[in-house]
């Protein structure tokens, strides 16, 4: 189930460069159901399940397991401590947040008072409860991550609402993916990638060992059917959509169209993303190597970069049956 697997990827630890929570996870799901598993040295766990026919392509699919987070920089002598941003932190989301580290340890994001203009992360500090530095030294090191507390709750039938939805939904789609192809023709070369937050530096190495014949970016993208927001033009619960372009990458024609062409297929409504920022390892893929024809196919996520990024569970049905025509139809 679609639902359970999402529930259970979200809980598992993976800020970028420690998601070994999320790969532990997903090797138990998958374990016994593919054809081979591996993990190479920047992390990524890559599996594949072996094509049919006898010209089967290699179909990279990449979804990123790592979620953003605030790193430890120092430590005040009073035991607050002070954080840097891995990935893209905001501001208006992170304050009053509650916090966790992989050893458990909890802690409360504050901004302190300032003088001019708005609080950025320099004026941040975790609340740990820590009486002076040397107890909370004994609590947390620097260079320890901290990620917002994961809290999973539904809004309404259909949609769910968790941090670390981007990129978790995807990575509960590859993970159904891989276990529901049966017989396809092409081969299936599922990379559960790191780093992609920091620069989609995972994919960009898997890319470029793995030399495939085809890529697919699998990750969120933004909304505009909330109050006053108007871009882009993408709506939860009307499909998931295939990427047109946004900054990072033009999806190459030819992949875009088949993916327009399963979800035809498939009988999936599917959205025209066109987005004026952000960027996928679907990007990493394209520029690999010569260029590998690449494109992306997005869940629709309210509140990106927030504790509570919200899909729509309609969205995520509907990309798992448009990914499994692709892997036959291409
Ligand atoms: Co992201
Ligand atoms: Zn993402």
């Amino acid at each position: 189930m679609l639902r359970d697997t999402l529930k259970t990827l979200l809980s598992a630890w993976g800020p970028s460069g420690g998601e070994h929570g999320v790969a532990d996870t997903i090797k138990e799901l998958l374990g016994g159901h593919v054809d081979s598993m591996r993990t190479d040295v920047m992390g990524n766990l890559i599996v594949e399940k072996y094509g049919t026919d006898d010209n089967a392509k290699r179909i990279m699919i990449s979804a990123h397991m790592d979620q953003i987070g605030l790193v430890v920089t120092s430590v005040e002598k009073e035991g607050y401590l002070r954080v840097h941003n891995v990935g893209g932190i905001g501001m208006k989301a992170s304050e009053y947040r509650r916090v966790v580290f992989e050893n458990g340890v909890e802690g409360v994001l504050v901004s302190q008072p300032v003088q001019q203009g708005e609080a950025k992360l320099k004026d941040m500090f975790i609340d740990i409860g820590a009486q002076d530095r040397e107890e909370a030294l004994s609590m947390v090191q620097l260079g320890d991550v901290a990620v917002y507390a994961p809290e999973i709750f539904s809004l309404g039938k259909h949609r769910v609402s968790a941090p670390g939805m981007d990129d978790r939904c995807a990575c509960a789609l590859l993970v159904e993916l891989l276990l529901y192809a049966e017989d396809q023709k092409n081969t299936i070369v599922g990379v559960f990638s790191t780093q992609e937050e920091v620069g989609l530096r995972g994919a960009k190495v898997a890319a470029y060992a793995l030399e495939p014949d085809l890529g697919i970016g699998l990750d969120v993208t933004a909304w505009g059917d909330t109050p006053e927001t108007k871009l882009p033009d993408i709506k939860l619960g009307a499909g998931p959509a295939v990427k047109i372009m946004d900054s990072s990458m033009i999806a190459t024609p030819m992949v875009r169209d088949a993916l327009f062409d399963a979800a035809e297929a498939a009988g999936v409504a599917v959205q025209r993303e066109v987005l004026p920022f952000g960027g996928t390892d679907g990007a990493a893929i394209q520029h690999a190597r010569g260029g590998i024809p690449s494109g992306t196919l997005s869940i629709p996520c309210r509140y990106v970069h927030s504790a509570c990024e919200t899909i729509d569970m309609r969205d995520m049905e509907g990309a798992l049956k448009v990914l499994l025509q692709f892997v036959n139809i291409v």
